[in-house]
């Protein structure tokens, strides 16, 4: 593993600011460019909102956030990823490597520290390559067609849904690696 996840603390804000700000072009195409979101990204932590940040082993650079997000509990335990890579370690396979630690935890039991979910969202814009690869790549299944999903660069954008569930998931450490 080149990669290792945790929650984000107040004292990352300046490291995510800088990997923000270096990858503002291809963040920008499809999520809003947001530098100084982590302080309020640490305060809105809770029973619906758990942000991962993957750093890289060996250099300590942040390679990536991924948020799940609307975590729902009770008979559905579900929630929503959203994420981005930033450079230098964009397009090196380390996104995919920190998104199937996510998957990981996010499906592992409460018990065993993780956050006990049974299904997980990706929806994506139908022009975005690089994050339907992703979901592909962790296995997820396209489930269907959001029209008019989310509000993002000044517009309705109708979204694809892909899913997954527990019962589908390998394990972090299982299938191919591109
Ligand atoms: C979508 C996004 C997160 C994907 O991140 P990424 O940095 O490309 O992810 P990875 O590096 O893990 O992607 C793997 C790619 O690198 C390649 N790669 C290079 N070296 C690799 C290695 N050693 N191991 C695995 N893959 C490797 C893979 O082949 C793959 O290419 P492919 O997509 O053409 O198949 C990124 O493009 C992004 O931030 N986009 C802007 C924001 C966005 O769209 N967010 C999602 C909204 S729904």
């Amino acid at each position: 593993m080149r990669v290792e996840i945790r929650y984000p603390r107040i004292a990352d804000a300046v490291v995510y600011a800088d990997a923000v700000n270096r990858s503002a072009e291809h963040v920008g195409r499809w999520n809003p460019v947001e530098p100084d979101a982590l302080p309020d990204m640490v305060r809105r932590q809770g029973d619906t909102l758990r942000t991962f940040l993957i750093f890289d082993v060996e250099e300590r650079g942040l390679v990536g956030t991924c948020n799940v997000s609307n975590i729902v509990r009770g008979r559905f335990r579900n929630a929503s990823l959203g994420y981005n890579s930033y450079l230098p370690y964009n397009g090196t396979g380390r996104m995919t490597e920190g998104m199937r630690l996510v998957v990981d935890t996010a499906f592992r039991p409460e018990t065993e520290g993780g956050l006990g979910l049974h299904r997980l969202e990706i929806n994506v814009q139908p022009e975005n390559g690089p994050s339907i690869a992703m979901a592909k790549r962790l296995g997820f299944r396209l489930e269907g067609y959001s029209p008019r999903m989310l509000f993002l660069q000044n517009a309705w954008r109708d979204h694809e849904r892909y899913a997954l569930t527990v019962e589908e998931w390998p394990g972090a450490g299982a299938g191919s690696r591109s």
